[in-house]
């Protein structure tokens, strides 16, 4: 096929080189957008005399019947067609003739592939914001259903202090709705137009930028027209963003795989979630968490080879951009698949109260409090916290736990002790006490999952 460009050149491209130039076969995916766009532009170039009306209503029944028919699968992309938008500029003067070539006046690919990719990634950023939704949400319904259960809390994950699975699951419910606001953020920054931007330096033409910003609903426009063919700091900035996220399903995967093995059992996945051996047949394997762990890998090396790509280049547009785009659509579509089965994993899992209570029951985690009673009694904390420590030495190396060590051998060590003590050490104790904002206690956990809630319902704003 015949470059539009050919005009210049002698003989035409190397087969190889011409493939190895090509992006068809992954910008294709951005048709919508760039007939859309193109329509914008189009009635915009009419608009300010530019082009006539009938050319313009010529051109956009064309790339209206060339967007349905993609839709339909009527009209395949040609993989012999340089990329997205030179497919659409000719399928469009096949079907109108000459009159489509009007189409690239005051515009340029360059301006053209950025508009796209914003379109594009608005578009994504929205299904990936309702899908993180939907695991929120599937997180709050476990939390409610599982408020009261005591599991042991951990740090270095080593048995530290009770705390409640509601707790627990509401401390990534707080990371999603961040990375809610990350991805809003990064959406506001981008939502600017930089149609008419042209190749990098602007047009003689007298168009009008803001309309067709606000034709594609952007806020705005871009300030400066080589910024705006060079820019792709919105797509790092996604990406960014995205990886944030994976790394806070990577966490939540890793913390699944550890409680569905036989040495926590604190959860069961799903049969639907899990998958066999194919030579141990009593395994039951969390592949889709360990998948999602894997997959965080893959999303960090797009958004690495993306700010790679753009590291060494000078203004304004160059080819290498190009390259942007497999890394972007990758990171959507992997974060898409992601969150698709991470939400119903977690809303089918089944939670084992008892075991978390068993695991949290003679781990020495009411130690703390331990402390705190005697530091109520009139004693310094530090001197407090020797004390139980020498407690909990004497009763690792005698076989005792804190809740059945004699009232007379804690008296042995601290004569201020009194019956209250096994009291002040139950576990349901230690959770309800815990009383400070934000903490494990039933008040401030039943705030954190209104705050959810109220969150989903778009009542609540970022914090
Ligand atoms: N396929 C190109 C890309 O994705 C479109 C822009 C081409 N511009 C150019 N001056 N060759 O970057």
């Amino acid at each position: 096929m015949e470059k539009m460009w050919a005009g210049r050149f002698n003989k035409s491209l190397n087969r190889l080189a011409d493939d190895f130039n090509s992006s068809i076969h992954f910008d294709s995916r951005m048709y919508r957008q760039d007939i859309t766009g193109s329509m914008a532009h189009a009635a915009m170039l009419s608009a300010k005399g530019i082009i006539s009306k009938e050319d313009c209503s010529a051109i956009i029944d064309g790339l209206e019947s060339i967007l349905a028919d993609i839709d339909n699968g009527v009209l395949l992309f040609d993989s012999e067609a340089e990329d997205i938008h030179m497919f659409v500029e000719s399928e469009l003067t096949k079907r109108i003739g000459d009159v489509g070539k009007k189409l690239h006046t005051a515009r340029s690919r360059n301006d053209q592939v950025a508009l796209d990719i914003r379109l594009y990634l608005r578009d994504e950023a929205k299904k990936i914001t309702s899908l993180i939704k939907a695991l929120l949400s599937a997180v709050a319904e476990q939390a409610l259903k599982h408020r009261d259960a005591i599991m042991p809390g951990y740090t270095h994950l080593q048995r530290a202090q009770p705390v409640t699975f509601a707790h627990h699951l509401m401390a990534y419910a707080m990371m999603f709705i961040r990375d809610i606001s990350r991805i809003e953020v990064a959406v506001k920054r981008m939502n600017v137009s930089p149609l008419g931007a042209c190749a990098l330096a602007g047009t003689t033409y007298d168009t009008d930028r803001n309309m067709t910003a606000s034709a594609l609903d952007f806020s705005g426009i871009t300030l400066n027209s080589m910024d705006s063919v060079s820019d792709r700091d919105f797509c790092v900035e996604l990406l960014s963003a995205f990886s944030i996220l994976m790394m806070h399903l990577s966490r939540f995967s890793e913390e699944i795989i550890l409680w569905s093995s036989w040495e926590f059992k604190f959860i069961e996945l799903d049969d639907g979630y899990t998958t066999g051996s194919s030579i141990m047949p009593q395994k039951k394997n969390p592949d889709m968490a360990e998948l999602v762990r894997g997959k965080t890998g893959r999303v960090y090396g797009d958004l690495m080879a993306l700010l790679t790509i753009l590291k060494g280049l000078p203004l304004a547009y160059n080819k290498d951009m190009q390259e942007d785009k497999e890394s972007v659509f990758d990171a959507v579509d992997t974060v898409k698949q992601c969150l698709s089965v991470f939400a119903p994993m977690i809303a089918t899992m089944t939670v084992c109260e008892d075991n978390m209570l068993k695991a949290a029951k003679d781990g020495f985690i009411n130690a703390t409090d331990l402390a705190d009673y005697l530091v109520r009694k009139g004693i310094p904390f530090r001197t407090a916290y020797k004390c139980v420590g020498e407690i909990v030495g004497y009763c690792i190396n005698n076989g005792f736990v804190l809740e059945n060590l004699s009232f007379e051998k804690y008296k042995e060590f601290n004569s201020l002790f009194e019956e209250d003590l096994f009291d002040c050490i139950s576990l349901q104790n230690c959770v309800n006490r815990r009383i400070s904002e934000g903490g494990t206690g039933p008040e401030s956990v039943k705030k954190q999952i209104e705050y959810v809630l109220e969150f989903l319902n778009d009542k609540k704003s970022f914090y």
